[in-house]
């Protein structure tokens, strides 16, 4: 079993990782070990006992504590700060009790139970180890078993403590919208390095997302801690290196503004169940770290499981709002001569929206663009032998509609503040049960109506004015009920129609998440679609996503500068979708289109459910290669991007390339290249290729 109780603690052990914490002397749940499986249980290292140092430090600031609350003389980053109703602020936690258990699904689950000393305030830890996927997961519910309310001012899911080390390096992703996922590397000293978010989604900005090595790893090699929280809101993730040399971090949904009332004992908000992290540890450096996550995204996290995706065609760059039944038959027609298997509609179809000023929560076909609704154009694009797929922004409404006009009172606001807009629009209160029953109701029926395959969920602002008049608990519950909210709406409607694929998307990434992944099957990385500047965006996205949940436009972005072959190899590099205006495009462009789209199809197992391996990185280098190898190691495809080199293209080498995943003594032919090698050969000799500015090449990889 994965999960066992050994002296003094409890190990949860995967294929070659473990994690290892117990009690100590004092009682305390201690931290014990996080790294690679050792052979036996007198290996992992005991919990030390409690501690104090002078007169200015409790046992709780040395202690590597497993779920530190704020009490006692403690100063470090704890994961619970609560406010009971006599005013104390001083949570004591003590270790109550440990099950180990199949949950309702058979799987394996440790629960600990801490009670406070004194008030009936309890804390279950949740702890499942993935034994195949070399990962644990983590999460915390706070109960409150007394009559009187408790206020939450900070409620964690967990903390991850590191070796005792002084030489660790944070890498992150940060950005903006058009530009996200910016991966950075930093060392970490003494002090905080925080990340967050306070814009009600995850954010185009930072992603809950963390590895962390020792300033050795690799793409290849070296040891690396890493993890995600599963959450699609406001999220904070702490970095900390004690006074005593102590490194850990912290992650949770974000303690700014944030409250939450655990009313007594049996009412509907007696407890908070705060979203899962999970995390790992590999030695195989930062590119094993995104394999596992792949792995686990693709295995246990995706609604549909690892289902292959359609190439679509999405309208949106080539029609805007100008959406109607002859424009979107027009090029439906185009694209399914091309190989397009899907034809995705986005904004502009539904009542009164001409441009951004208006319509957003009226979601039903504008009677002037489809007088005769939806139905005729989807069976035009099903006739075609397509799907049909449909953009929404459920979570938004324009003052400038029906919805709002009928209630005004519905959107996140402060009575006695403007209600800022943006992009004309307003936030509905998905906190909200009227909120959420309308919206359930609303797209039920939509899809109820219409066949429909695919929907684009968007969310296209940041939050303002964030308050909830006449919010029945504490009104900074916002943060987390809206998102809760949004969870019930969209997994309703996932139950009620099980077989549409939907995608997140908030104006690029803003809701990439593994929260959202249990509930999407895909995401739109951002709204970028220059392809140069999406070669650093996919890798970035890569730290933590697989291939097959990004879905990859080829735009008329830079047609001018970048060939139509670069920009189709770069969105290959996902989910393939086209986005161009298929009107502007030359005979011979609709040939070379179509033919890259087959080549797709053929490579698209590889791409969409292989191992990814980062051979040289773009954001580093114009010189950038990725490779993809199917998970029996027999074939594989390799695609390599040059974008600007100064110096004249004869002056330049492009420095070679090393496969990677290959079985060494197999042998392999790689596309432009004569013979068979052994894997080992591609892995060590490697390979050249030569690419003039702007170039790019795919070159399929198979066994012989
Ligand atoms: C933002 C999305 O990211 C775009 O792809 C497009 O769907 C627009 N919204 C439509 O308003």
């Amino acid at each position: 079993m994965s999960i066992r109780q050994i002296a003094d603690g409890w190990a949860l052990e995967t294929k070659s990782t473990a994690y290892v914490f117990g009690l100590n002397s004092g009682g305390m749940l201690i931290h014990r070990y996080w790294g690679a499986r050792l052979p036996g249980e007198n290996d992992y290292p005991p919990a030390p006992s409690s501690a104090i140092w002078l007169s200015f430090n409790g046992p709780g600031q040395l202690a590597r504590e497993e779920y530190p609350a704020w009490g006692g003389q403690s100063f470090v980053e704890p994961c619970l700060k609560a406010t009971f109703s006599t005013g104390v602020r001083d949570v004591v936690l003590n270790f109550e009790s440990a099950t180990i258990g199949e949950n309702r699904d058979g799987v394996q689950e440790l629960r600990l139970r801490l009670s406070d000393k004194h008030y009936p305030l309890v804390v279950d830890l949740f702890y499942r180890a993935h034994e195949e996927y070399d990962l644990i997961e983590r999460w915390a519910v706070v109960t409150n078993l007394g009559t009187e309310p408790i206020l939450l001012e900070r409620a964690w899911s967990c903390l991850w403590h590191l070796p005792l080390d002084n030489r660790y390096r944070l890498s992150h992703v940060s950005g903006r919208c058009l530009n996200e996922m910016q991966l950075h590397r930093e060392s970490l000293a003494p002090g905080k390095k925080v990340i967050e978010s306070r814009r009600l989604t995850t954010s185009h900005h930072a992603k809950p997302w963390f590895a962390v090595d020792r300033g050795n790893a690799d793409e290849e090699s070296g040891e690396v801690w890493f993890g995600t929280l599963a959450w699609s809101g406001n999220w904070k993730l702490v970095a900390e290196t004690t006074d005593f040399g102590s490194t850990r971090i912290g992650i949770g949904v974000n303690d700014w503004d944030f409250a939450w009332r655990l009313d007594s004992k049996g009412g509907a908000s007696s407890s908070l169940v705060l979203p899962a992290c999970v995390a790992g540890w590999t030695e195989g450096g930062f590119g094993a770290a995104s394999r596992a996550l792949h792995d686990y995204v693709r295995g246990e996290l995706l609604p549909h499981r690892p289902a292959l995706h359609p190439v679509l065609y999405n309208s949106w760059e080539a029609t805007y709002y100008d959406v109607d039944a002859p424009s979107q038959t027009k090029l439906a027609t185009i694209a399914a001569g091309m190989g397009v298997e899907l034809f995705v509609v986005d904004d502009g179809w539904f009542q009164g929206r001409k441009t951004d000023n208006a319509g957003l929560g009226d979601w039903r076909p504008d009677e002037r663009k489809f007088p005769q609704g939806l139905g005729p154009l989807i069976q035009k694009v099903n006739a075609l032998g397509m799907g049909f797929g449909l953009w929404v922004e459920p979570e938004m409404v324009n003052p400038d509609s029906d919805l709002y006009r009928a209630h005004p009172d519905w959107v996140i606001h402060f009575p006695t503040r403007a209600r800022t807009e943006g992009r004309n629009q307003l936030i509905l209160n998905c906190a909200r049960l009227d909120v959420q029953e309308h919206l359930i109701a609303t797209l039920d029926k939509l899809l109820s109506e219409n066949n429909i395959a695919f929907i684009k969920w968007d969310m296209n602002r940041n939050v303002s004015e964030p308050g909830w008049p006449g919010a029945p608990g504490d009104p900074r519950e916002l943060w987390v009920r809206y998102v809760q909210g949004l969870y019930r709406i969209w997994g309703t409607l996932r139950e009620r129609h099980p077989t549409v694929t939907w995608q997140s998307c908030a104006g690029g990434d803003a809701r990439a998440d593994f929260g959202i992944l249990r509930l999407a099957d895909q995401i739109w990385p951002s709204d970028n679609t220059l392809a140069d500047s999406r070669l650093a965006i996919q890798e970035g996205f890569s730290q933590f996503f697989p291939a097959n949940v990004m879905e990859a436009w080829v735009t008329d972005a830079a047609r001018e500068r970048l060939s139509l072959e670069f920009r189709f190899h770069v969105s290959m590099c996902g989910a393939l979708g086209v986005g161009c205006d298929l009107n502007k495009l030359s005979a011979e462009e609709l040939r070379q289109a179509a033919q890259l789209i087959a080549m797709y199809k053929e490579i698209r197992p590889i791409v969409q459910l292989g191992h990814q391996y980062r051979l040289r990185s773009a954001q580093q280098s114009p010189f950038s290669a990725v490779q993809y190898v199917s998970s029996d190691c027999s074939a594989g495809v390799l695609f390599a991007f040059r974008t600007h080199i100064a110096g004249y293209d004869s002056t330049v080498t492009l420095p070679a390339l090393f496969l990677r995943g290959l079985q060494t003594d197999w042998l392999y032919e790689v596309e432009g290249f004569s013979g068979a090698r052994s894997g080992a050969a591609w892995m060590r000799v490697g390979l050249r290729i030569e690419l003039k500015d702007f170039q790019s090449t795919i070159r399929r990889i198979h066994r012989v």
